[in-house]
């Protein structure tokens, strides 16, 4: 699979613009970063001048209407169009979050759209997420219990149950990792935010047995502890979480064990 990564430093250089249609007056400029792998060439950014009169309220709707009535090559991820599914994260305005929970309305001026940063781009806004979804599967992210299964269910406490919270909520749309300059440097080996929250909810979990064994797997200077407190992932989550307070709550674990 062709797959770009930009070189640090490099910009793309403006590409087509699309006009908005003729007798329009409320007309919005979408900047989109475009990059075929079937050309090849230097990623562009493409202008996209929208009727905002003919289009929903949020970022997606307006993607959706360029995709659909103007330009179909462009590529990009959405499902449920609510906020729960992760797929339309990128980068708009300069802060990555969900393109369908975002209102145009916020953003002055144009708005300007990028794939999730620093990670390698297979089509236009698509990120390539194999090695994230890898590092996800490598915390094992499931209730790990020996002993046989209720009739019913694994009951919890109410306090029990409420240590997930702000956790469970989590939709793994990777806003947070790629935010994360120590995982832009140390992607390879940092789990970073994204993964190191959904880690600390199975090792917070009164049902799962597996406490030790995850932590064992987490006590390594890069896997855990590269995480340098930055905080851009807290910042930035499009679910209002705090992935930092998650890892800080495992180094307290790593601790109190000793
Ligand atoms: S913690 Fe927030 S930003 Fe990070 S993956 Fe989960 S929902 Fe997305
Ligand atoms: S389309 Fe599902 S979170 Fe945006």
């Amino acid at each position: 699979m062709a797959e770009l990564t930009l070189p640090a430093g490099s910009r793309p250089k403006p590409g087509k613009t699309f006009k908005a249609p003729v007798g329009a007056k409320r007309v919005k400029t979408f900047k989109i970063y475009r990059w075929d792998p079937d050309t090849g060439g230097n990623p562009t950014i493409d202008s996209y001048e929208i009727d905002l009169d003919q289009c929903g309220p949020m970022v997606l709707d307006a993607i959706i209407k360029i995709k659909n009535e103007v330009d179909s090559t462009l590529a990009f991820r959405r499902s449920c169009r609510e906020g729960v599914c992760g797929s339309c994260s990128m980068n708009i305005d300069g802060t990555n979050t969900l393109a369908c929970t975002k209102f145009i309305s916020e953003i002055k001026g144009d708005v300007k759209i990028y794939p999730l940063p620093h990670m390698s781009v297979i089509k236009d806004l698509v990120p390539d997420l194999t090695q994230i979804f890898a590092q996800y599967q490598s915390i094992e992210p499931w209730l790990k219990n020996e002993n046989l299964p209720p009739e019913r269910e694994r009951l919890q406490t109410p306090a029990e149950r409420a240590k997930l919270d702000g956790l469970w909520e989590c939709i793994l749309c990777f806003s947070c990792s790629t935010a994360c300059p120590s995982y832009w440097w140390n992607g390879d080996r940092y789990l970073g935010p994204a993964v190191l929250l959904q880690a600390y909810r199975f090792i917070a979990d009164s049902r799962d047995e597996a406490t030790g064994e995850r932590l064992d797997q987490l006590e390594d200077p890069f896997r855990l502890y590269r995480c340098h407190t930055i905080m851009n992932c807290t910042k930035t989550c499009p679910k209002g979480l705090n992935p930092a307070k998650a890892i800080a709550e495992i180094k307290k674990l790593m601790v109190e064990r000793r």
